[in-house]
């Protein structure tokens, strides 16, 4: 049986995703994880858009295959790739920038996975909701073109205690 997601698939606008992408100041060559990837759209923006290396964790083996599609489709296996799993056992520590749209609790739970393996400098963007814990180097309440506002937070990695970097 399939383990039951931790949060269920709604997906982020791709207005919101493009704003996230600039918010996180995302670069050509940037590797950007998404934890929960959905339907994609923020690995396809990221590596079409801002000509990121992209790679999404998602529970859901049908969401999994749909991505596979639509990254054969677009010829970006170069640059998109997708990991059926659970993003609480995948290692992250490539990342130059994070992606979530997950739920407060969750990302509660996974703060310390991010702690222990994010680099210093690291970005992450989350949609929606806040890491409790943790001051956000930037905030904003984005305004879509149909009048939906939505939280923004980022955070970057501080460095590590004793560098003096
Ligand atoms: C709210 S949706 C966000 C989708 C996409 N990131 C976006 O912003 O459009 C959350 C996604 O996380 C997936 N998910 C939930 N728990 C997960 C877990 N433990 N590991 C991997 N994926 C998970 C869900 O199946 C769903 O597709």
């Amino acid at each position: 049986m399939e383990p039951v997601p931790d949060v269920p698939f709604v997906p982020t606008s791709e207005e919101v995703v493009r704003r996230m992408l600039q918010i996180a100041k995302v670069k050509p060559g940037d590797t950007v994880f998404d934890l929960g990837a959905g339907d994609g759209r923020i690995l396809i923006i990221a590596a079409i858009e801002f000509n990121a290396k992209a790679i999404g964790i998602e529970i859901k083996k049908d969401f999994v295959l749909n991505i596979k599609k639509k990254i054969r489709a677009l010829e970006l296996e170069d640059r998109v790739s997708i990991i059926h799993g659970n993003f609480f056992e995948v290692n992250i520590s490539k990342a130059d920038v994070v992606t979530m749209f997950l739920l407060e609790s969750v990302n509660e739970r996974i703060r310390p996975k991010l702690e222990r393996e994010l680099k210093p400098g690291a970005r992450v963007v989350s949609h929606e909701f806040k890491v409790s814990e943790w001051k956000p180097n930037y905030f904003e309440k984005f305004t879509c073109s149909d009048g939906s506002t939505h939280d923004l937070y980022l955070y970057v990695m501080p460095p590590e205690k004793g560098s003096k970097k």
